[in-house]
């Protein structure tokens, strides 16, 4: 963990957050790579559950919403955590990450737990009242359900159908920490799938399976995941059923997604506390019900972690030490880097001049600073899966070497089949 942490700092992958003010507690900064690389997981899913299906559409709803809505969802009344104070340290844990009655801390005493609840609290407009109090909200699903009805009047989606939507959503965490995986502001991937009452337990399965296999697809090691059903005591209280998929990071197995069985719980809440129809018309059954609703809720910053970790190598070329980054080419924030072998002759023209046709079409870097060697550890170091040299032959037959990250073979092509190679090979690859 702590080499993959130092990377991300080293390569501008993730920085601590207002790191000059001397940082804020698991608020971190996604830099140049790190910004590329998230939102190629983003597109990956997006593409995966939207582009690519019939019966998903997006959306993108406001993070202040009516408070109301966190009436309905039951976040204001139950989306709290135990929290416990030492009366010695002042610090305080959430009441079930500490072992034992003292402190971690100092092995003070505790205090009884109370119940903290996660929402950030914020007022709407210039007076700061109870009747302006609002939330950052705490999950992307909500924007989902109170859109229910807008997209079923505007979309002519029919049921089975699912809304997708990716943004920020904001959690006062007790206790974040291990880097990426738990912070108080995060990303989220979410999907609220409508379906017939009856027809849940099928839809469950198939999205289980369906999400399992959006990160196998994208390179993570099939014996480092695992599909863990809830036990009937982790249920939600809105949830029939629920199975998170897990990965096996440094600090043990962790949720990187979560698939629920929501029931017809929001839709009837939001109907109770809105006074506004929820219900659904089938046109093909000729019947009315309210859906019920199965959710894959997964986590942006999780899975890019997720995603780095898997892909971080370390391994011995000719007496040397190499690390690489073996991300899955969709993944990779520069697709490849072009480098001329020598800073003469010509060569940076030329490569430059590759460079710059192969950039019309793809995220690629230049680099001609230091041996060829050198260069080639840089650009594995951050998982870039080509590497073009234009050498002393190109200047003569017009061919440059192609050099792939992963078995570092090179090959040799002409320059003016350099973008339809790589093109080939990035959509050959699977996911
Ligand atoms: N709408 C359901 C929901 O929000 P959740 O299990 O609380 O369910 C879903 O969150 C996903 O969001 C998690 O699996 C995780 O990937 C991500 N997530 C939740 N809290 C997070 C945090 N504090 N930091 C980073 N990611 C988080």
């Amino acid at each position: 963990m702590e080499k993959v942490v130092n990377l991300c700092k080293r390569r501008g992958f993730v920085f601590p957050g207002s790191e000059i003010y001397g940082g804020l507690g698991s608020s971190l900064d996604y830099g140049p790579l790190g910004v590329e690389l998230k939102r190629n997981v983003k597109e990956a899913w997006w593409k995966a559950v939207v582009t690519r299906r019939d019966d998903v559409v997006g959306l993108d709803a406001a993070i202040v919403m009516h408070p109301r809505v966190w009436e309905a969802s039951g976040h204001v009344e139950g989306f709290t955590d135990p929290l416990v104070d030492c009366k010695s340290c002042k610090q305080r844990f959430r009441a079930d990450h500490v072992a034992g009655p003292k402190c971690p801390a100092c092995g003070g005493e505790l205090t009884e737990a109370r119940l903290f609840n996660l929402m950030f609290k914020t007022y709407v407009g210039p007076v700061e009242d109870t009747a302006s109090v609002a939330y950052l909200r705490p999950e992307t699903a909500q924007g989902i359900f109170v859109n229910f009805r807008n997209v079923v009047e505007t979309s002519r989606m029919k049921i089975p159908f699912g809304i997708a939507q990716i943004g920020k959503s904001f959690r006062n965490e007790i206790t974040p920490g291990n880097f990426l995986f738990r912070t108080r502001e995060f990303e989220q991937m979410e999907i609220e799938f409508f379906v017939r009452p009856g027809e849940d337990e099928p839809w469950f399965e198939h999205w289980r399976e369906e999400r399992f296999r959006w990160y196998v697809d994208l390179g993570i090691a099939r014996e480092r995941l695992r599909l863990r059903p809830h036990g009937p005591d982790e249920l939600a209280h809105y949830a029939k059923a629920c199975a998170d998929v897990e990965y096996q990071f440094p600090f043990g197995w962790s949720e990187l997604e979560g698939v629920a069985n929501r029931t017809d719980f929001d839709l009837k809440r939001h109907a109770e506390f809105s006074g506004k129809d929820l219900s659904y018309f089938d046109e093909e059954r000729r019947e009315r019900y309210v859906p019920y609703v199965i959710e894959p809720s997964a986590g942006a910053d999780r899975s890019t972690l997720a995603f780095l970790v898997d892909a971080y190598d370390e391994e011995e070329v000719e007496g040397e030490a190499r690390v690489v980054l073996r991300l899955h080419p969709r993944l990779a924030p520069y697709k490849a880097a072009v480098f001329p072998l020598l800073r003469k002759e010509g060569q940076p023209e030329r490569a430059r001049k590759i460079y710059d046709a192969l950039r019309r079409h793809f995220p690629v870097d230049y680099d001609q600073a230091g041996s060829i060697g050198r260069r080639y550890r840089r650009q594995d170091e951050v998982g870039t899966p080509f590497g073009i040299t234009v050498d002393h032959q190109t200047m003569q037959d017009g061919t440059a070497t192609l050099r792939d990250r992963d078995a570092m073979t090179q090959i040799r092509i002409p320059e003016d089949r350099l973008a339809e190679e790589l093109r080939a090979r990035l959509s050959g690859a699977p996911g």
